[in-house]
């Protein structure tokens, strides 16, 4: 893991600033400024530079398909989020009676296309209690006409990791959906294992250090053709239509993770995707898990001793890298924990810390201590 010299030599920013605030915007490493400059010398090539946006674009796939366990051919990158939702909401094709499952804790990339007034399919509202979701209360929703259920597999809200081979095992068991999982909040910070998820999607820059303007694609294979995106555009299509004699009759999408990219990709957000994702290659995930982890459970230990509301259930098999509270307080909290050059995000009614690998013990320490500093001087109304 990193050490502090590691640690200043890749993310010299991260000197004397303690920021707990990944989960909205994380700290790129030095290698992803030297990959954007890259990129701005390839681009001075015209033309003859898109050789090496190609070969970023290539690298930058196989890297995303070793996070996401499956193989290049099978993931693709579009410019957000929101951008893969929108266009998996036109691949479903829903009709009438169909039903979509979204929760409470979810990001709106993942729970708003389905309910703008064009959805045909009637959305349901899976629950959390006590800011966990619970897959016994998601198994009586399911059913014949379930879908998709869509989640998130670390909420941005109060960072509970859903159990997900449980929810798999249940949406099996009950309906013959797909499940859409949003890994925003998990990938570059948690190991993951994504077996049986039939959409993968994350943004690019948070936990995993990267640019804005990415959008990470997964579709397994096996489920390319429920994964074919009806959208105009040219790169998302099969390549004989677009020149051929057809070419003003017809538009045929390649299916899967390909026909999410509808036109020439971001490659600036590809060259940072790249160097993010093989810097922290290097590191290992399973690595900044087993070092951020001790300090996650330190911090949620230090706030249950406090007069705040924890959000965040504590439960370890559900802890991430995100945790949060309320105070009736909360803004003068933030102001209080900004004076002191400490980061974290106040959204939402609620504060929100995040912690990642290249926090420190100290990070935690220090958060704590204004913290306490601030709600002596707030009071507690
Ligand atoms: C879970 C999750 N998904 C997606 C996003 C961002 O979506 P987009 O890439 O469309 O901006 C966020 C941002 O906070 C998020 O927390």
């Amino acid at each position: 893991m990193l050490d502090d010299a590691s640690r200043t030599r890749s993310f010299p920013a991260l000197v004397g600033m303690t920021y707990l605030n990944t989960a909205a915007e994380g700290i790129p490493p030095t290698a992803v400024a030297e990959a954007l400059a890259q990129y701005a010398r390839d681009r001075q090539l015209g033309m003859d530079g898109r050789e090496r946006h190609y070969a970023q674009w290539d690298a930058a796939r196989e890297l995303v398909a070793r996070f996401y366990g499956l193989t290049a051919d099978e993931v693709s990158i579009c410019s957000c989020s929101s951008e893969a939702y929108n266009l998996a909401a036109l691949a479903l094709r829903l009709r009438p009676g169909d039903e979509v499952i979204i929760n409470d804790l979810d990001f709106p990339a993942g729970t708003t296309p389905w309910l703008q007034d064009v959805c045909p399919a009637t959305v349901k509202l899976w629950r959390s209690r006590s800011g966990a979701l619970r897959v016994e209360d998601l198994a009586p929703m399911l059913g014949p006409r379930t879908r998709l259920v869509t989640a998130s597999l670390v909420s941005y809200y109060n960072g509970f990791l859903l159990p997900l081979p449980q929810v798999v095992e249940t949406l099996r068991r009950h309906s013959p959906a797909l499940l859409a999982l949003d890994v925003t909040q998990a990938l570059g910070r948690v190991p993951l294992d994504l077996d049986g998820v039939d959409l993968i999607v994350s943004s690019t820059h948070k936990w995993i250090l990267a640019s804005h303007g990415g959008g990470l694609v997964g579709v397994p294979r096996a489920r390319e053709r429920e994964w074919t995106v009806p959208a105009g555009g040219w790169f998302n299509l099969q390549d004989s239509l677009i020149v051929g004699p057809e070419r003003f009759e017809r538009a045929v999408s390649r299916p899967g993770a390909a026909g999410f990219t509808v036109g020439m990709p971001n490659f600036p957000a590809v060259y940072a995707i790249r160097a993010a994702l093989e810097y922290l290659s290097g590191i290992g995930v399973a690595a900044i898990d087993a070092a951020a982890r001790p300090l996650v459970v330190a911090c949620l230990e230090g706030l249950a001793r406090l007069p705040v509301e924890l959000l965040t259930p504590r439960e370890e098999r559900s802890f991430a890298g995100i945790i949060a509270f309320r105070h009736p307080r909360m803004d003068a909290i933030q102001r209080h924990l900004r004076a002191a050059n400490i980061h974290v995000m106040a959204h939402a009614g609620r504060l929100r810390v995040s912690i990642h690998g290249y926090n420190t013990t100290n990070d935690v320490a220090l958060f704590l201590q204004k913290l306490e500093e601030a709600l002596r001087l707030v009071g507690s109304g």
